[in-house]
Order: structure tokens, then C-alpha cells, then sequence
């Protein structure tokens, strides 16, 4: 019979994309995928370590997984992902009933891990494997392709420059090789990720990111084309040429700000300032005015005083973000920030997110109950996820749609919605 596997997820798209690459290199190995761990012979927990409490969610959870392994024996357990990155030999320390850790240079080379030869791989081998026409992909409309691996900021907060290594760009004619493959499987929508993925230059041929976005908006067959997550800094003119030229460019753009402090942005080695982001936001907001921004903000960084906090709040205030993402502060190990002194003071640095969301929450009202009345196009992605009656999909500006409509419509059809409700923070209408 054959082997099984069965694989947990945590943290971001690039992660989410990793297990796709994993899934779809085992079932190229014979696996069979399973949904739960009690039926598996292997399984991975792909990790995330952005901050300390994803960090100590991996430890709880294989203490579960031993319990398994005791209880069935035979059972390969193997920790992938940032967490793996990070601790490497910590791990088999700690937990030594994990058979091996495998970082996400290695997510292409499973072999060595699953044979028994290898029970560390957390090298960036030079030449990594992309089999990109292996991926596993889970969404019948939609593909995540990697324009980049890595990151060259060096965020003083961040621990992904250690956990995912250097900057590695991905060639040009690769990418547009994946995105062609995506396209002929029946996705329409493609998102190209990376950690600074608007950083983009093709190894071989110098093309920036621009080029490549109008390059893939260009392919036929690509209703929607999205890309994750833009650094303020390297945002380009040829990047909003494309996305003025371009109308199946998503109107949507995370941009992650940090904080609207200068101050702390310097401190954090942003590379821009308040005025910089919100010159570069203008221009943006010249060449595409629908577009919703979307933002990440640190609150309670060392040396975050009131007045720098109040600085991201007016900044949230001014950009008027439809949608954010707010954390309190997580000392990392072996980051820069951490010679930067104490950070605040717990019960401030809540109190301040608390804030936060309240301002945000006002503008992200205002945003949703505009759309009432209107019709939007959605592109239908299938039932919705609370009410199995209902079709679900997005907007061009990536607000979720739950709508009234015609089940039979093929997947990833583009159709007008008309808006009746703005929800907490998603869409409710009617197809028209
Ligand atoms: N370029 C990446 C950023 C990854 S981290 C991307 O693809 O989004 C995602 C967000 O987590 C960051 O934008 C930042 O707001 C937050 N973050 C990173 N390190 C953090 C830390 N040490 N404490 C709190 N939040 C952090
Ligand atoms: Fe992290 Fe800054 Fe890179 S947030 S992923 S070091 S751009």
C-alpha cells in the first residue's frame, strides 16, 4: 500500500507554497496525502518564527506528535520551515523523536531526509531544485508562483534574512514558464511571491520587476495577476507603469509601513522615511486611485515613545489602509534590535495595538460600506467558506465576495456583483 503523508501548515504565502512544493514531491514519490496525522506514515510541520509565539506553537505541537509516534512506532516526523531553519540541531536536542529538520532551502531536495541519510539540511544549496511543475497547488483558480527566495534587508527586528538566507532571484523566463504552466492548468489567477518581490532583477538578464509584471499581465489566459510583498523602498517607476497600464493588475498592494515614526524607521532600517512612504503611496495613488493598501505595523519597538506611536496612528489616519496587519514587538534571536535596549513595556505596547485597530477599524468601515450599492466584478473561487448556499470570490481590489449566484458558473469566471452588505470585513451581494 502505498506510503502516506500528512503535512501541517503556519505562517505566510511562502510557506503555504513550500508545503505545496512538499506535498507535490511526495505524491511524485508515491505518497498519498492525508488530512490527519493518526493516518500517516510521514509527517511534516512546515514552521513559522516570525515572532516568539509561532516559535513556542512548533515545540507544543510536537509534544503531541510523540504521543503518535509512541502509540504507532513507525512514523517518520520531519520539521520544516523557519522554526527548522533556526534551531536546527536544537531540535533533535529537544525533541528526539523528530527524524529530521529541513529548512526552506531544501524543500526541493527530500531525498536524502526520507531515505534516512540526512537528519539536517539547513544549507541554501547554490543550486536548488524548483520543480515547479510538481507543486501541489490547492486552489483550482489560483497560483503562487516565487519571483525571489530570501531577503537582503536587513529589517532589524526581522528574522527572515537568517531564517530564509540571501536574495535569490529566480530567472526571468523561468517565471514566465511557471506562470504559462499555471495558466494552461486552469488557473487564472497568478500571484508572484517574495519577501521583497518588487526587488525582483532576473539573474540572467538584468529585467526588473516591471518588466516582469507587464510581462505575465500580458500572458493570455491571466484575468488577475497579484504580487506579494512590496518593500516601500524598492517600489519602481516601471512597477507603476505596469500597474497603470495594466487593468488585470490587482488594485490591491500591500505595503508594509512598520511604524510612521522616522525615527523608528531608522532605528528598524527601513531604508525610507514617513515623508518618503507617503510620497511613494502618492504616486501610486496618481497612477491607480481605486487601489487599497494594506499595510503590517510593529507597535512598542525599543525606543517607541507615545509621540512616535501617535505618528503611526496619523499615518494609518492619512494612508487610510482598507486593510492591516498590527503585532506587538517580539524580540528574535540574533537580530540587530535586540542591542537596540528594552522594548516597551508589555501592557503599553497593548494598549497601543488596541488603539491601533480602533482607528483602523473606523477607515476599514467606511472603505466596506462605500461598495454598497455597487457592482463590483468578482472572480468566482467556489462555495463560500460560512455559508455553504453561498459562492464566494474577490474583488479586483482583494475584498472577499460572498454572493448570491449560479452554481454552475465554471470556476473562475468574472462576474458582476451587486453589493447589499458590507460584514466585518468582507462583502455580501448578488450576482447580476
Ligand atoms: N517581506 C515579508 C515580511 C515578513 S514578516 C513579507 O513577505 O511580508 C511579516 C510581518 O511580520 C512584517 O511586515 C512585520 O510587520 C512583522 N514582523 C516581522 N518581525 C517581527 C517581530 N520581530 N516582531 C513583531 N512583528 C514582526
Ligand atoms: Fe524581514 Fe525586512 Fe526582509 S521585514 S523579510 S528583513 S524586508
Amino acid at each position: 500500500m502505498a506510503k502516506t503523508f500528512f503535512i501541517e501548515t503556519w505562517g505566510c504565502q511562502m510557506n503555504d507554497l513550500d508545503s505545496q512544493r512538499l506535498s507535490g514531491g511526495l505524491k511524485l514519490r508515491g505518497y498519498r496525502r492525508v488530512e490527519s496525522e493518526h493516518e500517516a506514515d510521514v509527517i511534516l510541520l512546515n514552521t513559522c518564527s516570525i515572532r516568539e509565539k509561532s516559535e513556542q506553537k512548533v515545540f507544543s505541537r510536537l509534544g503531541e506528535l510523540r504521543l503518535v509516534k509512541k502509540s504507532r512506532g513507525e512514523v517518520t516526523i520531519g520539521v520544516c520551515g523557519c522554526v527548522a531553519q533556526q534551531e536546527g540541531q536544537r531540535i533533535l536536542d529537544r525533541a528526539p523523536w523528530v527524524d529530521f529538520v529541513m529548512g526552506p532551502g531544501n524543500v526541493g531536495n527530500l531525498d536524502a531526509v526520507l531515505d534516512g541519510s540526512a537528519s539536517i539540511a539547513i544549507d541554501f544549496p547554490e543550486d536548488r531544485t524548483y520543480d515547479y511543475l510538481s507543486i501541489d497547488r490547492s486552489s483550482a483558480t489560483k497560483a503562487w508562483v516565487t519571483v525571489m527566495e530570501g531577503c537582503n534587508k536587513n529589517c532589524t527586528f526581522c528574522i527572515v534574512p537568517t531564517t530564509r538566507g540571501r536574495e535569490v532571484s529566480r530567472p526571468f523566463d523561468e517565471v514566465a514558464a511557471e506562470a504559462r504552466a499555471a495558466v494552461e492548468s486552469g488557473r487564472v489567477e497568478i500571484e508572484l511571491l517574495g519577501q521583497t518581490v518588487n526587488a525582483y532583477r532576473c539573474p540572467v538578464s538584468g529585467r526588473d520587476f516591471g518588466t516582469l509584471l507587464s510581462s505575465v499581465a500580458r500572458l493570455d489566459g491571466v484575468l488577475r495577476l497579484r504580487f506579494m510583498t512590496s518593500h516601500p523602498a524598492e517600489v519602481s517607476d516601471s512597477m507603476i507603469e505596469a500597474m497603470r497600464e495594466h487593468t488585470n493588475i490587482s488594485r490591491y498592494l500591500h505595503l508594509p509601513v512598520q511604524s510612521g515614526s522616522s525615527k523608528i524607521l531608522r532605528r528598524m532600517k527601513r531604508l525610507y522615511t514617513r515623508e518618503k512612504y507617503l510620497e511613494i503611496v502618492g504616486r501610486i495613488r496618481e497612477a491607480v486611485p481605486e487601489i487599497h493598501f494594506s499595510t503590517d505595523v510593529i507597535v512598542g519597538f525599543p525606543g517607541e515613545t507615545e509621540e512616535d506611536f501617535q505618528q503611526s496612528l496619523s499615518l494609518v489616519e492619512e494612508v487610510r489602509y482598507g486593510s492591516m496587519f498590527a503585532f506587538k514587538y517580539s524580540p528574535r534571536p540574533g537580530t540587530p534590535a535586540l542591542k537596540l535596549g528594552q522594548p516597551v513595556d508589555d501592557e503599553v505596547a497593548s494598549e497601543r495595538l488596541t488603539r491601533l485597530f480602533e482607528v483602523h477599524e473606523r477607515i476599514k468601515r467606511q472603505r466596506l460600506e462605500s461598495y454598497r450599492g455597487r457592482v463590483l466584478p468578482v472572480l468566482y473561487e467556489g462555495p463560500s467558506r460560512n455559508d455553504p448556499a453561498m459562492l464566494a470570490g474577490r474583488t479586483d481590489d482583494n475584498w472577499v465576495v460572498n454572493f448570491v449566484g449560479n452554481r454552475a458558473m465554471p470556476l473562475g469566471s468574472i462576474l458582476g456583483v451587486r453589493i447589499d452588505q458590507a460584514q466585518h470585513h468582507t462583502l455580501r451581494g448578488e450576482a447580476v
